[in-house]
């Protein structure tokens, strides 16, 4: 027993000579994967207080991404996912479209469940005849035809499909109409571009996009029997990356995941696997064919795995040892857990993560699921460990068979707590304050990027009383 575990309160960073003149000046950006480039280092957890769609769309605009939790159904999940990808388009390629034999109610319907505020109406060979708004139908019979309320085709504005993001503002600009259908050289719907998406693109300059310009996103998955259905799913709804999320990311389940999803995927499909505390762990991922390594056992606000199980690493020297590993691999490490301030996140970049995945910071904000209480007069919101009994009991619905096979996931014991967290906001305000701490943290250390932070930092060990003084002390506080 050689090795002592430090974790982020147990040290500081040594200042440096700094040649960085406004915190400005320094860049963020870094690697989710060997592929994937984020403008900021966070990642958003895959916990079900956490990330849904509305987390996902906020965490990729400000330049990071969120992770789809999987305690859900397959359908629900592949929701999420479609809707972060429709949240910002140049060109909407499967706009959602109805008959002109359909009735009113039946149009107001589909724009409810969708949540969307236009369809396009096309015949049985995809033809476009026209668009109905919700204009077109205000006042109008619930039994009246679709046909008869749109927009006409010869009154629409329309593109082909090969327009350019350019010359559509021009078109914008010039009709002052808010959506322009695609339509090919026969006629058929190609795709919608609205206004509003080409707003939004140039509103968030720095968001987590694919390719195709839409919102990058991440979706998790397990390892039990569906966990490769619902990976082929994920991947067919275009999520841009595959976490395998598990307790315990080291074991042969997880690599045998891993190896079947490169069989059948090759090196296109992005997959993160996790979670794991140890050089081996990282090893034996990478080799497996992971395309970033997630470490973390037991660090997490929500976690009783060290008390219940007597495992895990504390963070820091976690951090630490596996980024080495993963440098040696070539796969960035995900930091995953334990993270309470700015502060946390510089150490843990320091400490040699590419990016850093946070829980409670974010399980406060507008954006996560389930509402906002108010107890004792302060506003609050639950969130609760995925592996805590109340979240076990969710999991698929049920409580009590299967009990083997979720022990292999998470251990079977509760190893979560269930919380309150303090409303926080939105998770602009919330991701602005960790990046302008993270922004001093560099220019203390004299970096003007996260790999100059990780070359430059220094640590010291802190006693108790370092970290007494490194609070507000002394001081009756107003
Ligand atoms: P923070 O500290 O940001 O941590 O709230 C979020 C991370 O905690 C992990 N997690 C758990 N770990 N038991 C655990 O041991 C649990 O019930 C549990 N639920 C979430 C997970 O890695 C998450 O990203």
């Amino acid at each position: 027993m050689d090795t002592v575990g430090l974790t982020f309160d147990d040290v500081l960073i040594l200042p440096r000579r700094s040649s960085v003149v406004s915190r400005s000046e320094v860049s963020t950006h870094t690697h989710l994967t060997r592929r994937i480039r984020m403008a900021i280092p966070l990642v958003s957890a895959a916990m079900d207080t956490v990330t849904e769609a509305d987390m996902a769309i906020a965490m990729a605009r400000c330049g990071g991404i969120g992770v789809i939790h999987r305690f859900n159904t397959v359908e629900e999940q592949v929701g999420h996912v479609r809707k972060v990808k429709r949240a910002e388009n140049i060109a909407i390629e499967e706009p959602y479209t109805i008959g002109p034999e359909a009735t009113v109610a039946e149009a107001e319907e589909m724009m409810e469940t969708r949540d969307v505020s236009g369809l396009l109406v096309v015949d049985e060979d995809r033809r476009l005849l026209g668009i109905l708004t919700r204009r077109d139908i205000l006042f109008r019979a619930p039994l009246e035809r679709v046909g008869k309320c749109m927009t006409p085709r010869e009154r629409l504005v329309t593109a082909p499909p090969t327009i350019g993001l350019e010359e559509a503002k021009k078109l914008f600009m010039e009709y002052k109409v808010e959506k322009i259908p695609l339509v090919d050289g026969e006629g058929r719907l190609a795709g919608l571009i609205t206004s509003l998406d080409l707003v939004k693109k140039t509103m968030y300059p720095e968001a987590t996009r694919d390719g195709r310009g839409r919102l990058a996103v991440a979706a998790a998955i397990g390892v039990r029997d569906e966990a490769f259905s619902r990976a082929e799913a994920l991947v067919e709804a275009q999520a841009d990356v595959l976490v395998i999320d598990v307790a315990h990311g080291h074991s042969e389940q997880v690599i045998r995941l891993l190896r079947r999803l490169r069989s059948v995927y090759g090196d296109d499909l992005e997959v993160v696997a996790g979670n794991v505390a140890t050089p081996e762990g990282v090893e034996d991922l990478a080799s497996a064919g992971a395309s970033a390594v997630k470490v973390g056992v037991g660090p997490g606000s929500v976690c009783t795995t060290r008390i219940v199980a007597g495992v895990g690493v504390p963070q820091l020297t976690a951090v630490m040892m596996c980024a080495e590993a993963g440098e040696r691999m070539g796969v960035p490490v995900i930091a995953d857990g334990g993270i309470r301030s700015s502060a946390d996140l510089v150490k843990a970049l320091a400490a040699g993560a590419s990016s850093v995945m946070v829980g409670r910071l974010l399980a406060g904000t507008d954006e996560s699921p389930g509402s906002v209480v108010v107890r004792d007069g302060r506003k609050m919101k639950i969130y609760r460990g995925m592996a805590s009994l109340f979240a076990m009991m969710k999991k698929d619905g049920r409580y009590g068979d299967d009990k083997l096979q979720d022990a292999l996931e998470y251990s079977y014991m509760a190893e979560g707590v269930e919380a309150y967290v303090p409303y926080r906001g939105s998770v602009q305000d919330v991701v602005s304050q960790l990046v302008a701490g993270l922004r001093s943290g560099l220019s203390y250390v004299g970096a003007r990027n996260l790999s100059e932070l990780r070359e430059r930092a220094v640590f010291i060990r802190m006693t108790e009383a370092g970290m007494r003084e490194s609070k507000p002390h002394s001081i009756e506080q107003a």
